[in-house]
């Protein structure tokens, strides 16, 4: 099939979607704080002061956002898009908590231990153990405020087998539940008057060196730019996964914002060299380029979805016949690797997944949004099997932080939800990424609403802080201007192809080195950008992101080189076991010559969890069929 490279597919979607309930009129834009404005040279901008900024307006912002609200303080949530359209969205197919509602024995220290084995125990326990113990409220709060999940017959909150899960535990919204949970955030956001901007782009973190003031960007549809005066700055603005050529999520996000501006600011990074492959991006020319790599999601799985390769082996019996197409992803990923490698893949590079021996009416209730993508393109799945091969979905490292506060050990700077590390460890289990949103989402929040004082109320800007801010934004003019001969799109689309190639499923050290080596290459090449349209253009956009995704990249290429072991997500074909004294987690800080890499011990976990983890509960998987 001919690819279509990152390149042109960024360039196709130049329209922004928008979800239904920004068509429909559903969610207006409510406020803009601007307190003043002022100009550099032509360039001018808005100051903005609020207590508490929030970059991102995902579910974790969202979250964030509430737990300010309710604790009386108001913050402001700004989004890179237009309100309600946010990453969140396409997480489809759960969200986990030990409700117990069809499996009686479950309970969170099984939840917390199958998060701490599925993350190969280079988690942290505490963030596992406090996530695992918040969700069962955390969805009855949702549920209270309107979040439509799945019910049983006898009315309680249906449950579903996920991968590498011991009991029945995703709470589901058919397979649209981030949609469903981010509706239902954001509804309960504007009860509590939470203001929020949208299309808002944030280039730095400002700092005098001690602590975060505030943030510079710029408004993306009118090219203005922002000087935002905050005290408390809270990042939860994604991961950097869409790095990768192939990936499961949008184009545009996901590139590593959150992660290079905390970076640049002192905060540390941790975990970097995990990178999760879902098993099952949607792949083949039937499909159309657009929706190359994207997320077949594994509720098809946890449905009963079986994988076959092309010479109809039910392949998973020999990497995993216990847990079959259930188990971690990291080795389901790997088993459909190898047999694609092994030449018994698809033409287009892929297997199949097939879910045609279950009930035709069960598949279209448990699994609307697929049966409807795929008829769309012209596919019956509850008649054939589809193709899928792995994608590049989840980054298990991010901004180190105290999961209790949200702190980044940068005064004024906290961050949450895939922008941070720790919850997952080396791997991360299905469904855990939108219970960390919510779960730590409340904590930081009311944390956050604790240390804001009177003071911060409306802070003052002064000519210090002004000069900073108005050096960023003389130099995103600058950038608007470029006029050499590269778009940076084409390096983006480099960029994902190196990753792919050097830091993907399967790693090694002279892999790693080269992808090292080629990323120096394509830092000399920014010299020559061209940008086109000015401040409102995509163009200017992927510029910017370049900038973080080059920062985001070479921390992880240095990370995956450093750690000499083979861990969940992280496979050196190199050092292909998984070494006891690596049980340790990498930080990544800036320092004057680069990146500086260090060692942490990781924690151990408490005597409750500690002792689900020696009952040793596992799913399995035949008992399902
Ligand atoms: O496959 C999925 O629906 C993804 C869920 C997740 O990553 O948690």
């Amino acid at each position: 099939m001919t690819k279509m490279s990152a390149d042109d597919r960024r360039s196709s979607s130049e329209t922004r979607r928008k979800p239904a309930a920004i068509a429909d009129g559903g969610v207006e834009n409510r406020i803009e704080r601007a307190t003043d404005s002022a100009s550099v040279d032509d360039l001018e901008y808005d100051v903005v002061t609020t207590p508490v900024l929030v970059v991102g307006a995902g579910a974790a912002g969202a979250r964030v956002a509430i737990s300010l609200a309710e604790s009386g303080v108001d913050p402001l949530v700004i989004g890179k898009r237009d309100h309600g359209d946010a990453h969140t969205t396409w997480a489809a197919g759960g969200i986990n908590a030990a409700l117990a509602s069809l499996d009686e024995d479950d309970d969170w220290t099984i939840h917390a231990a199958d998060t701490l084995n599925e993350g190969h125990h280079l988690n942290d326990p505490d963030a596992v153990e406090l996530t695992a113990r918040e969700m069962p409220d955390r969805i009855r709060e949702l549920a209270e405020w309107g979040m439509p999940f799945d019910r049983t017959d006898d009315g309680a909150i249906n449950q579903r087998y996920f991968g590498a899960q011991s009991y029945r535990r995703t709470c589901f919204v058919g397979d649209r539940t981030g949609e469903a949970m981010l509706e239902t955030l954001i509804d309960r956001a504007r009860a509590l008057e939470v203001p929020y901007r949208e299309n808002v782009m944030i280039t730095r973190l400002l700092s005098d060196g001690r602590r975060v003031f505030g943030a510079a960007g710029f408004d993306m549809e009118s090219g203005r730019g922002l000087l935002f005066r905050s005290n408390h700055v809270v990042l939860a603005a994604g991961g950097f996964s869409a790095l990768y050529d192939r990936h499961s999520s949008r184009d545009d996000e996901n590139n590593g914002d959150a992660q290079a501006l905390a970076l640049e600011v002192g905060a540390r990074l941790l975990d970097l060299e995990f990178v999760q492959f879902h098993p099952t991006g949607m792949v083949g020319e039937r499909y159309g380029e657009e929706w190359d790599g994207r997320l077949v999601t594994e509720a098809v799985r946890g449905e009963g979805g079986r994988l076959y390769n092309a010479d109809d082996e039910r392949f998973m019996e020999r990497y995993s016949p216990d847990q079959m197409e259930l188990d971690a992803r990291d080795v389901v990923a790997r088993a459909i690797g190898r047999e694609i490698e092994a030449g018994r893949g698809t033409d287009n590079g892929g297997v199949y997944l097939d879910i045609t021996h279950r009930d035709d009416d069960y598949v279209r209730a448990r699994l609307p949004r697929m049966v409807e993508r795929f008829a769309s393109l012209g596919v019956d799945i509850t008649a054939e099997p589809i193709e899928v091969a792995p994608t590049a979905h989840y980054t298990m490292g991010g901004v180190d932080v105290d999961f209790r506060t949200g702190e980044t050990g940068v005064d004024g700077l906290y961050a949450v939800g895939e922008a941070v590390a720790g919850v997952h460890g080396a791997n991360r289990l299905g469904g855990n990424s939108l219970a960390e949103t919510v779960a730590i989402g409340k904590l930081v929040g009311e944390h956050v609403a604790d240390a804001v004082g009177e003071s911060d109320a409306d802070p003052p800007v002064t000519d210090a802080q002004r000069a900073l801010a108005e050096r960023e934004f003389g130099a995103l003019e600058s950038l608007a201007a470029a006029d050499g001969d590269v778009a940076p799109t084409t390096l983006l689309a480099d960029l994902g192809e190196l990753l792919w190639t050097h830091a993907g499923i399967l790693r090694d050290e002279s892999g790693l080195r080269a992808g090292l080596a080629e990323l120096e290459a394509l830092r000399d090449r920014t010299g020559d950008l061209r940008v086109e349209g000015g401040l409102t253009s995509r163009s200017f956009e992927y510029a910017v992101d370049l900038s973080f995704s080059l920062t985001v990249a070479e921390a992880m290429l240095r990370a995956a080189l450093k750690r000499t072991e083979s861990r969940g997500a992280h496979h050196r074909t190199d050092y292909p076991e998984t070494d006891a004294d690596w049980r340790v987690n990498l930080l990544v800080s800036a320092d004057e010559g680069g990146l500086a890499i260090d060692r942490r011990r990781v924690a151990e976990p408490s005597d409750p969890v500690r002792e689900a983890l020696e009952e040793g509960y596992e799913l399995d998987y035949h008992h399902l069929e």
